[in-house]
């Protein structure tokens, strides 16, 4: 079969030459001009693919034999890859990754936000390539065979599980946590989650492991009912492994709505260490997924927002305060703003732990808040690190039209980043003077990016 005009057929096999990387690591081809995507393949490789899905204006191929292999091609490190679709960059070095990363973040602010020489500075390495993660979520669901798995989603096959015996992202302890749940659940006879069926109680797993305190944090997400063999997996996890400081769940209903929160045992948070700041952390808050990395991007934040001793900064999504505390230690002033009740509740507490008085929390939606801030005080900067799809078109243009000196936007997303710069620099008002991709989570397509922008003069 063959779509009309495509220079490709179905299942047919052939030799392309990769030119580039896309977002999301499949390699790109082009035939006549016609783009294939090819899954593991690497800028500058020749390879042998088949065609697997040929659409108007592309095709995608798997790659059958990399006929020449690109210099920063590497073994995968972790035996899940490729079948697990968790990571999808093992397989190009590491620092190869950052640099193909820095590459994506200038194609997208050109292509998305319209910029024809995007500021982008080079991709800073941060903290380990594996073992990495603050937290990972781990699904239960049907895994081969039928049978009931725990681990992550297969790649290409999102309703399917993959088991995962060792996740590379994550401190073995973590690994051993998880194996623990499943292995446990299995035991006291607790129902995996069957999403097609909509049968079983047990849905998710999440782990949060400090790596400067040492302290875990299990997370069950659940169905509705109070089995006591739950009570005993939540008992049994901190018998087992006396740092888990808490177990706690969340429940949703038939219609997949949360219902409920409870602590099975211990405490509902834990304690990590970024730099000379002790944070809390609450089971329900967000918190940086590297954690060991979050000093290098507070780094990167404070270079780009060089918060003055006389001025007043306004923070918006501050989570737990991760970098309202630098900011105010620097600052007259930093006011934050996050709708989380947990996050705020708690950014407060960080805040006064540290010793600072000069921060205001305010529990709010950034979109009804913004507009009276913005009228309330002549702000000097405005540090702004909202959640991947961006920030709300009012929100842009209420900043993009402020009479604000410097904006710094942190974000986890390049796509929703370029739309947005897009709109705040369209009135002319504002220039991007630095973008700072940073590798964040390397083994996946992932980026995390600092932009400046500042007030033109004149
Ligand atoms: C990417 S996190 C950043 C948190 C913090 N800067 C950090 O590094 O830990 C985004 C935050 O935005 C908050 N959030 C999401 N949508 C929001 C909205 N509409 N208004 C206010 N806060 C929001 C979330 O609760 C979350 O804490």
């Amino acid at each position: 079969m063959s779509h009309p005009g495509a220079p490709l057929r179905l299942g047919e096999e052939v030799t392309l030459e990769i030119a580039d990387l896309a977002f999301g690591g499949r390699g790109v081809a082009r035939v006549s001009g016609f783009v294939v995507f090819v899954k593991g393949a690497l800028p500058g490789e020749s390879v042998r693919v088949r065609v697997g899905r040929v659409r108007a204006g592309y095709a995608e191929g798997d790659c059958l034999e990399v006929l020449r292999p690109s210099p920063d091609r590497i073994v995968a490190p972790c035996r899940h890859y490729g079948e697990c679709g968790g990571c999808d960059l093992q397989h190009l070095s590491p620092p190869a990754q950052a640099e193909a990363k820095r590459l994506q973040v200038v194609a997208i602010l050109r292509r998305v936000g319209g910029l024809d020489e995007p500021p982008v500075q080079d991709a800073l390495q941060a903290g380990e390539p594996t073992m990495y993660r603050f937290r990972m979520d781990f699904d239960w669901g049907v895994g081969p065979g039928g049978r009931p798995a725990l681990g992550l989603h297969r790649s290409g096959h999102p309703d399917e599980i993959t088991p995962i015996e060792r996740c590379l992202l994550m401190p073995d302890l973590a690994n051993e946590v998880r194996v623990f749940v499943g292995r446990r659940a299995q035991a006291l006879r607790l129902q995996a989650w069957d999403a097609k069926r909509r049968r079983g109680l047990l849905r998710r797993v999440g782990i949060r492991m400090a790596r400067s305190t040492g302290e875990i944090l299990v997370i069950l997400e659940t169905g509705r009912g109070d089995p006591p063999a739950l009570l005993q997996l939540a008992r049994d996890l901190p018998r087992s492994f006396p740092r888990i400081v808490g177990v706690v769940r969340r429940e949703f209903d038939r219609h997949d709505r949360p219902s409920g929160e409870s602590i099975l045992q211990g405490r509902d948070h834990l304690f990590e260490q970024v730099e000379g700041d002790r944070l809390k952390v609450p089971a329900w808050a967000f918190f940086q997924p590297n954690a060991a990395a979050a000093g290098a991007l507070r780094a990167a934040v404070l270079e780009a927002l060089v918060p003055g001793a006389g001025e007043a900064i306004l923070e918006l999504y501050c989570g737990v305060g991760l970098f309202t505390l630098p900011v105010a230690r620097a600052a007259r002033q930093a006011v934050a703003v996050d709708m989380s009740r947990e996050a705020v509740s708690v950014a407060r507490d960080n805040a006064a732990s540290a010793g600072l008085s000069n921060t205001r929390f305010l529990c709010r939606d950034v979109v009804d808040a913004l507009p009276g801030l913005l009228r309330e005080s002549p702000w000097d900067a405005v540090l702004l690190d909202p959640p991947r799809t961006g920030l709300a078109p009012a929100a842009t243009e209420a900043i993009g039209n402020a009479d604000i000196q410097r904006v710094v936007y942190v974000s986890c997303d390049p796509a929703t980043l370029a739309r947005d710069l897009r709109l705040m620099l369209r009135h002319g008002r504002m220039v991007l003077r630095s973008v700072r991709p940073l590798d964040l989570f390397p083994q996946t397509h992932h980026v995390e990016c600092v932009a400046r922008l500042e007030r033109r003069r004149g």
